[in-house]
């Protein structure tokens, strides 16, 4: 019985996903079904309705509810400087190896709020690389990339980005890059003078350009592998020969077929590179 319940309520879901697709074009049909439910789950015990039927009416007819689930399926949480060690290994070994270029271009997929674009900036701007770069910052979320573009963060994040900073290999002091009011810290508009600020989704809409990095950290984690490998594979192709592929520190090409087209360069940072063939 209890079987049964779960089967029914994951067609459900499915239609759910089909119908937000055709109705709306946001394509999560491939998300972790994990993932998708947790977070449906949530929205249902909130909204009072009886079921997913319930919620998948609502949805086609209601375009407010509609945004709401959209908030609901993508999940902003990000930082400063997440995972120090991990820039710190960016500043030493990646760095050295972008100056080789004469032009730098960098994609951050899944942006989210801004947080890991202004970290780049910062970093770039310390081992005196950005004027050369152009940075492509990209979310399907418009709410978080309203707030990547003004980045303004609550002033109570800045001792603990400040504390990965340093721990980051920072040169300065954090401070030196924003300044602040009562509640926040605004970042330096210089940060984001190499910074193109765009819609994008992951899914749906195709490569833009050839660069050198791509980052996209704690993304994928929320896609079947279906769907990660169809994603590497727009890395991939967005990637100049060489080209380096950043990914957050649960993410990984082991185990998926696109990984034999990608070298492990470190791999304990989750830093890998685009075979030349
Ligand atoms: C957890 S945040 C990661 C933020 C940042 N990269 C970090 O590691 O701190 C995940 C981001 O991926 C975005 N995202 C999820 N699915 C996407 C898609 N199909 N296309 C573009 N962005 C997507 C979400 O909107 C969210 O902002």
């Amino acid at each position: 019985m209890k079987d049964e319940i779960k089967e029914i309520e994951d067609l459900e879901i499915a239609l759910l996903l089909e119908g937000v697709y055709r109705r709306y074009g946001y394509d999560f049909r491939d998300y972790s079904l994990a993932h998708i439910r947790r977070r449906l789950r949530h929205r249902l015990e909130l909204s009072g309705l009886v079921d997913f039927g319930a919620m998948l009416h609502r949805v086609l007819s209601e375009r407010d509810f509609f945004e709401q689930l959209l908030r609901d399926l993508s999940i902003n949480v990000t930082e400063m400087f997440r995972d120090p060690a991990a820039y710190r290994r960016v500043r030493r070994e990646v760095i050295p190896l972008l100056r080789t270029y004469p032009f730098v271009k960098i994609w951050h997929a899944g942006c989210a709020t801004g947080e890991e674009v202004y970290s780049m900036a910062i970093l770039l701007e310390e081992e005196g690389l950005l004027p050369r770069c152009r940075i492509y910052a990209t979310d399907f979320n418009q709410v978080a990339l309203k707030k990547a573009r003004e980045g303004i963060y609550p002033l109570e994040f800045a001792r603990q980005y400040s504390a990965n900073y340093q721990k980051s290999g920072g040169r300065a002091s954090l401070s030196d890059y924003y300044r602040t009011d009562n509640e926040h810290m605004l970042l330096k508009g210089r940060l984001r003078e190499q910074v193109v600020f765009a819609d994008h989704n992951l899914v749906t809409d195709s490569v833009f350009s050839e660069v050198q990095l791509v980052v996209c950290r704690n993304v994928v984690i929320y896609f079947n592998r279906d769907l990660q490998e169809r994603i590497f594979q727009t890395f991939h192709d967005s990637l100049c020969p060489g080209g380096l592929l950043w990914l957050g520190s649960k993410e990984s090409l082991k185990l998926l077929r696109i990984g034999e087209k990608f070298g492990d360069l470190y791999p304990d940072e989750k830093i890998f590179k685009k075979r030349l063939q």
